[in-house]
């Protein structure tokens, strides 16, 4: 998809449709009155006679609008105007997209970036219509026999901003929505990819081909590599997978030699089945969602390396399976880290925090200004947050305000969750220096504890995406998130510096 930024009159644009808004109850926005008055009140008598009202969610197709350039107008819902904000902005857009899509427009002109936003820019609304746009269009059917074409594919889009003085930041953030997306596409295409085929040892060869393409230092560890690290409980995972265990290590370095990197850790379980602590089966498939933090990691790449971030970024990811086998841990074995702690395996199915650990004692070679994981950990994540919010730990407060912020900015939220030393004590093991579990009550907080003692020497935050990495359900399908969010944390800890 291209996008351009302009700055025109809507009744003035030689388009194929015009897409413009209107409030509950019948009240045409700005854009749509302009239209109005060239078409001599046409617009306005189609919304008298009750065919559009405005509710948020509908559209109204119209053609041959008299006195236009265009070859159809597209009406928008936008709800009420006092309750217009950023959520109903973004409905609205992915509204119009979606219309789009069913009908014949290859290209259209939206005058949605128009509308006053309270408390967002013009840029905000530019880089998140690219952004809507970009998912609109976003299909996953290259294992289908038979591609399901849509009819004919919007191909160009044109997003109208107020002023001409907004049109060179407006490019701006086109250009960033599109890396974003980009990096969601890469993201959400990983995640998507079942389990026989999107391996560990797949996840390195995409690692190899971003490394290419972006220029990017690539090495990825073998087994025999994290035997000598002495990574323990990482191995621990791998033993029960016939797919040999990969650790991939990403360094993107577009900041000055001697500032520190950020890292991103990601899970990367290609396939969770629970090993001997076997899961049950229902919806079980969605395991092969386990290593969305991975493909979290590989997008943002993409992205920061497409936008040329000035800062250095370490990606590490730990990849594995986790399966039962003769040779799988077993409830009760006692892994070392390679920390030195030990570990007592009291489940088999808490094995995400198992392979993180060991990434994460890892980073502290790249002496990190902070390190952030991204990790499907805890089906309790799931219950204390749904599928709105990304859950957030951190041991420095600083570190979590730059991530909220960043996930307010882009909508890709997250919620602040404790950390406290009064959940460790769940973590006690008679046998080891700690257990993989720590119980039902405070689930995503006593992983998140686990991990807290191998991230000591270092400012660090962990994000749960157990809840938000994947839609299940008819729309089943990875969402790319917090894909965004992560960008603009380093798009702002760039302009820092
Ligand atoms: N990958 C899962 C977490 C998960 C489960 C994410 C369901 C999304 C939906 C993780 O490895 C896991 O199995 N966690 C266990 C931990 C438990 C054994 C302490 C869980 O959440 O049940
Ligand atoms: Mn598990
Ligand atoms: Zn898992």
């Amino acid at each position: 998809m291209e996008f351009s930024i302009k700055s025109g009159s809507p009744e003035k644009q030689r388009s194929a449709c015009v897409v413009v808004g209107v409030f509950e109850p019948r009240k045409l926005s700005l854009a749509g009155e302009l239209i109005d008055q060239a078409s001599n009140h046409a617009l306005s008598d189609i919304i008298r006679r009750g065919d559009m009202e405005g509710k948020s969610g509908t559209t109204l197709l119209l053609h041959n609008v008299p006195n236009t350039l265009c070859e159809r107008v597209l009406l928008v819902g936008l709800g009420k105007e006092r309750d217009f904000k950023d959520k109903e902005y973004r409905d609205a857009v992915r509204a119009a997209i979606k219309t789009l899509n069913e009908t014949g427009s290859l290209e259209a002109s939206i005058f949605l970036t128009e509308l006053p936003v309270k408390r967002r820019t013009t840029e905000w609304k530019v880089e998140q219509a690219v952004l809507m746009a970009m998912e609109g269009i976003y299909r996953f059917d290259r294992l289908k026999s038979k591609q399901e074409e849509a009819r004919r594919p919007l191909r160009r889009l044109v997003l109208n901003v107020p002023r001409r003085n907004e049109l060179g930041s407006g490019e701006e953030a086109a250009k960033r929505g599109q890396a974003i997306a980009d990096g969601m596409n890469l993201a959400k295409d990983l995640g998507n990819l079942p389990g026989n085929i999107c391996t560990p040892t797949y996840l390195a060869e995409q690692a190899r081909e971003l490394a290419e393409t972006y220029k990017l230092k690539l090495e990825v560890l073998e087994q025999k590599d994290m035997e000598a690290l002495n990574m323990g409980a990482l191995l621990s995972v791998a033993r029960g997978s016939r797919q040999p265990p990969k650790l991939i290590v990403l360094q993107y370095s577009g900041g000055d030699k001697k500032r520190k990197p950020v890292v991103l850790v990601g899970k990367g379980i290609t396939f969770d089945s629970g090993g001997i602590s076997l899961k049950p089966g229902a919806e079980m498939d969605e395991m092969k969602y386990d290593m969305s933090g991975a493909a979290n990691v590989l997008g943002t790449f993409k992205a920061v390396a497409q936008l040329g971030l000035p800062l250095n970024l370490v990606g590490i990811i730990p990849a594995s399976e986790n399966l039962p086998d003769g040779n799988a841990s077993k409830p009760g074995d006692v892994v070392t880290s390679m920390s030195g702690q030990t570990i007592e395996v009291l489940n088999t199915d808490a094995e995400g925090r198992l392979v993180l650990c060991d990434a994460l004692t890892y980073a502290e070679r790249f002496e990190p200004e902070a390190v952030v994981d991204i990790a499907t950990l805890t089906g309790a994540c799931v219950i204390a947050l749904g599928h709105v919010a990304t859950g957030l730990f951190s041991n420095h407060d600083a570190l979590a305000r730059e991530l909220i912020h960043a996930g307010e900015y882009t909508f890709d939220r997250v919620w602040h969750m404790p950390l406290w030393d009064d959940y460790q004590e769940q973590l006690k093991s008679n046998f080891a220096d700690m257990a993989n579990i720590g119980g039902r009550a405070g689930g995503s907080i006593t992983a998140a504890c686990f991990l807290s003692r191998f991230a000591k020497k270092y400012d660090w935050a962990h994000l749960d995406i157990a809840g938000t990495a994947w839609k299940s359900g008819k729309d089943k399908g990875s969402t790319g998130r917090p894909l965004p969010l992560l960008v603009h944390f380093l798009i702002n800890k760039s302009a820092e510096s």
